[in-house]
Parts: structure tokens; C-alpha cells; sequence
């Protein structure tokens, strides 16, 4: 027996070397982590039981049959994060470059596996040269039975996409299906197609920094939700991002236990600016209301006028959606509606109820946003807050005109409870527009016409600029002093507890794709 744990031992070590120490030796000098580093990173320590070791490719074309390395450059398996199960799969970027062969694929496909029949989220720590050249069909193959799986898990675990080395042609679509993407910023880039094949194709020239690199697509496509400075801080992001999900669909975020609870936020009377039309950053407004340095802003660079991100109410768990007035008065448009709808779904998936904040002018009017078909985004976003059924809190703080009025989870649509600040308009549109349209004639005849529109304006901001006409109608449950709006959605998120919805028993609905 002692020869033979001693051989065990052996290939393990072996295991453990991947594709060898020079090759290690470049991983680092790229300033990048090994698979196996990652993985302890990642993971509570000690936490990691590895599965699959000892996998071989089955290729022989090319010399291959002399070509081999245990794992076949993935590491897979799982441990613990914050002494919760998780399930990961690490991408070897020394043994043939991380490329995916059929045995790759194999081992990564019994861990989404093992991670649904578990209910508990799964990682992949991309790092890889795309499909295993030598091996054709066989790779192609195994990167659909991974996308199929990806697929099927999407809505009932969490699944997570780093990408922290190349990550290129069809290889991009498994991340794409899961939940979160989150780069590292200058060793990892995404493309459909590369460099040289859009040189071919355009004729542009460009790096794969400035066509696929982290702030490409966390600030251009939207494709990634968050970029980290390095492996270690992209590791931690994601153990951070987890603390606010739950297992699976069929589960919930435990609360926290919190030192503060329901006190008076007093900054919260003054934040607003005098003027209805100065711009603030609403980011301070949700920081002031959630539990201290909570806030986990997901997207934070793309489609700036709308604000998600997770954060703690309370010591519970709540997605927040908020317009943000310093980034195009807050409007929503293609890019923010998208955004924001793809959120919502994510929390309604799993159970973490909504908190949203409203300060919108409107739909971003133009040729620019029809064409690119503002009127189907924008549909995803009131799609998704309608057929949300975790517990939904409204809080109108400025403006809530129009069409947005409506989306941005009005009564209308479902939400459970709507308070508005006294500094909340409520309106069609706002007051001068308003004038403008319903008193032209009279503005035109008028021989002070300056005076008239001035008259009239201030006589539609005192009618409809305010939150009473929606109160009054029971379109707003509360109208509640600023500084006391953190008790208000602490009591009114318990308040929902239990909340369970009903609805009618279909295959599945047909968002606005
Ligand atoms: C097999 C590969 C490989 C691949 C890299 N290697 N990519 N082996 N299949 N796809 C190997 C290299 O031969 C090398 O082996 C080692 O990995 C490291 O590669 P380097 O080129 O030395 O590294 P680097 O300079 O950092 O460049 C990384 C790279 C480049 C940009 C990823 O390797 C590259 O362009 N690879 C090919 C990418 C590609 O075209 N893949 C197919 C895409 S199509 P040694 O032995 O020297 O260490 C695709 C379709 C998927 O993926 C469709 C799914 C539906």
C-alpha cells in the first residue's frame, strides 16, 4: 500500500506542476495567477476537494498521443465561499494554452452538472486559447454541450464568468449565457473574432486591448458587469458579489445581523438640491439609505444614467435600480433600459427583492435611439419589472414623467408599496413642455408672450408637480419625510416578507428580446 499511495502521490504532484514550471514562470510574468491559485484564492481555505485530477485527452492527431498533462488544463471542482458551497472550474492556461478539448469540456460539463442536482452557483475562471485546435469538431462539440448546460442552469443557480486571459470566437457565448461577467483589466480580452480577422474583414486596426479588453466592454458593449486591477481583486469581487445571493432559485439571502437599524438618516432632508432641474449624484443618495459601505454597484461605467447594483437594507438582501441625474438628467435609453431589465430578471430569479429610486425625465428622444429601437428596450425594462413577483419598493424622489413614470415599477406594474418624497412631480411631462403644448395658442396671441408662459407654467408645476394628484389616487401609498424613508423600507421590505405571487401557468413569456 505505501508503494502505491506513493505513486498516487506522485501523479498528484505531477498534477499540480500543469504544463510545467516555465510555463508557470510566463503566467506570472504576465502578472497572472495559476488555475490552482486562483481557485485557493477564491475559496474558503482549505476548502477546495478537486475532481477530475487525472483526466487525459483522447486525441491523436498531430502527435497528440504524446502530448499529455493531468487535468488536461482545467481544474475543477469545489469548496466553500464564506463557508457556503460553490462550484468552480479554473481554465489552465499552461497546458495547451487552457484550449478546450473534448475531455475539457467533459469535466466542465459534470460540474454545472453536480452544481444544478446541488442547487448551489458555479464559477468559471476563463483563461484559454478557444477550442483545442488539434481536436476540430470534438471541441466545437464540447463547447455546445457547456452552452446547453449554462442554458438550462440560467434562472436556478447563480453562475459566475471571470475572464481573466484570452477568451475568443464562440468561446465568449458560455459566458454570455451566465449571470455576471467580470474581466481583469489588461491580461484578459472577449471578441468574436480578433485583430487580424477584423483587419481582413473592415480594414480597421485595432489592439485587442481597445476591440475585447475590460474597459472596452465594461464602458462600450455592456458585455462585462465589472472589471478588477488584478486576478486577487477579481477573486474577491467575486466572493464579495456572491454575499448577496442566495443558493439557488428555490432559496434566499440570510439577513445580517445589523448594529444600526431603522435610525433617522437627518442628511437625507438636505441632499436635494434648491432647484428641481441641478443635477446630484444618487449614488450618495442610496448610500445614505442602505447599510454602511453595502452598496455594490454592478456596470457602474455603462449606461451611467440608470444605477444597479446590490446592497443591504436593514441586514437584508435588495437589488437597487435608480436613475442617476448627473448622467443625462437621468433619462432612460437603449443601453439603460437593457441594463436595468437584465438586472430585475436576474433578482426576480433569485428571490432578492427591489428597491427602486425614481428621478426620470423621460425617454432620450432622437433618431439615434429609435432606430436602435428604444421602443422594444424600453419594453424589456417594463417587461421585467412586470413580471417581477419578488417584494418591489418605489421611492420617487424628483421626477416621474411620462412613459417612464409607468416602466420604472410604477403601481401600475406591480410594485408592492410607493412612497414619494414631497419633492416628488408626478406629471405627464414637465411644466414648461406642458405649457407649451396646452397653452400655445394663448402663449402666441399674448402680447407679454414671456409673461403668459411664465404664468401658465407655474400654474401647471403647482397643479401636477408635486406627488399629491398620485397620492390622492392611491398611485403613491405615502408621501414621507426624507430622513425618515430608511425606516420607512426597512419596516416595508419585512412588511413583504412573505410576499407570493401567483401567476398564470405558461411555458414561459416572450420578453421583448
Ligand atoms: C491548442 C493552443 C491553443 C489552441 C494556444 N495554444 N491556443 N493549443 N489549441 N486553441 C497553445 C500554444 O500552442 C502554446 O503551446 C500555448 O498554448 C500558449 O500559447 P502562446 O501562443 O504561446 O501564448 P500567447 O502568446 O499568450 O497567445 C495566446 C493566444 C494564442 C492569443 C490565445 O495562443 C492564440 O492565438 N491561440 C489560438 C487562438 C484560436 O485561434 N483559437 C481557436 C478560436 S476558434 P506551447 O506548447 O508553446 O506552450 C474557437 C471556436 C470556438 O475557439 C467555437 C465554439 C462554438
Amino acid at each position: 500500500m505505501k508503494d502505491k499511495i506513493s505513486l498516487l502521490n506522485e501523479k498528484i504532484s505531477l498534477a499540480h506542476k500543469g504544463g510545467g514550471q516555465d510555463r508557470i514562470d510566463k503566467q506570472h510574468s504576465k502578472g497572472k495567477l495559476t488555475a490552482r491559485e486562483r481557485i485557493h484564492l477564491l475559496l474558503d481555505d482549505g476548502s477546495f476537494e478537486e475532481l477530475g485530477m487525472f483526466v487525459e485527452h483522447r486525441s491523436v492527431e498531430f502527435g497528440m498521443e504524446r502530448q499529455k498533462f493531468l487535468g488536461d488544463g482545467v481544474i475543477t471542482g469545489y469548496g466553500r465561499i464564506a463557508g457556503r458551497l460553490a462550484y468552480v472550474y479554473s481554465q489552465d492556461f499552461t497546458v495547451f494554452g487552457g484550449s478546450l478539448s473534448e475531455t475539457h469540456a467533459e469535466k466542465i460539463v459534470k460540474i454545472l452538472e453536480l452544481a444544478m442536482d446541488n442547487k448551489a452557483p458555479v464559477i468559471g475562471l476563463n483563461d484559454s486559447g478557444g477550442a483545442r485546435i488539434q481536436e476540430g469538431v470534438n471541441s466545437l462539440g464540447g463547447y455546445a454541450d457547456i452552452f446547453f448546460r449554462n442554458a438550462i442552469a440560467s434562472g436556478y443557480i447563480p453562475q459566475i464568468s471571470a475572464i481573466m486571459g484570452p477568451c475568443a470566437g464562440g468561446a465568449v457565448y458560455s459566458p454570455a449565457i451566465t449571470d455576471f461577467i467580470i474581466m481583469v483589466e489588461e491580461s484578459s480580452y472577449m471578441f468574436v473574432t480578433g485583430p487580424s480577422v477584423v483587419k481582413t474583414v473592415t480594414n480597421e486596426e485595432i489592439t485587442s486591448e481597445e476591440l475585447g479588453g475590460a474597459i472596452t466592454h465594461a464602458s462600450k458593449s455592456g458585455v462585462t458587469h465589472l472589471t478588477a486591477d488584478n486576478d486577487k481583486e477579481c477573486l474577491l469581487k467575486i466572493r464579495r458579489l456572491l454575499s448577496y445571493i442566495p443558493q439557488s432559485c428555490e432559496d434566499k439571502v440570510e439577513d445580517l445581523p445589523i448594529s444600526l437599524g431603522e435610525e433617522i438618516r437627518e442628511n437625507l432632508d438636505t441632499i436635494l438640491p434648491d432647484s428641481p432641474t441641478q443635477p446630484y449624484d444618487i449614488k450618495e443618495v442610496i448610500n445614505e439609505l442602505v447599510d454602511e459601505e453595502s452598496f455594490m454597484e454592478i456596470h457602474p461605467n455603462f449606461a451611467e444614467n440608470i444605477v444597479v447594483g446590490f446592497s443591504r437594507l436593514g441586514g437584508k438582501s435588495v437589488g437597487v435600480v435608480a436613475n442617476q441625474p448627473t448622467s443625462l438628467a437621468g433619462v432612460l435609453d437603449v443601453n439603460s433600459s437593457r441594463k436595468a431589465a437584465r438586472f430585475v430578471r436576474f433578482c426576480d430569479s433569485f428571490n432578492i427583492p427591489l428597491l427602486v429610486l425614481i428621478d426620470v425625465p423621460g425617454f432620450l428622444p432622437g433618431t439615434d435611439q429609435e432606430w436602435n429601437g428604444i421602443i422594444t428596450n424600453g419594453a424589456k425594462l417594463l417587461y421585467a419589472f412586470s413580471e417581477a413577483t419578488v417584494p418591489r419598493i418605489s421611492l420617487i424622489i424628483r421626477k416621474a414623467y411620462g412613459g417612464a413614470y409607468d416602466v420604472m415599477n410604477s403601481k401600475h406594474i406591480g410594485a408592492d408599496l410607493n412612497f414619494a418624497w414631497p419633492s416628488a412631480e408626478v406629471a405627464v411631462m414637465g411644466a414648461k413642455g406642458a405649457t407649451e403644448i396646452i397653452f400655445r395658442k394663448e402663449i402666441k396671441e399674448a402680447d407679454n408672450s414671456e409673461k403668459v408662459l411664465n404664468e401658465k407654467e407655474n400654474e401647471y408645476s403647482e397643479k401636477f408637480a408635486n406627488p399629491y394628484k398620485a397620492a390622492g389616487r392611491g398611485f403613491v401609498d405615502e408621501v414621507i419625510v426624507p430622513s425618515q424613508t430608511r425606516r420607512k423600507l426597512i419596516r416595508g421590505f419585512r412588511m413583504l416578507e412573505n410576499k407570493k405571487v401567483d401567476r398564470p401557468n405558461k411555458k414561459h413569456g416572450n420578453i421583448p428580446l
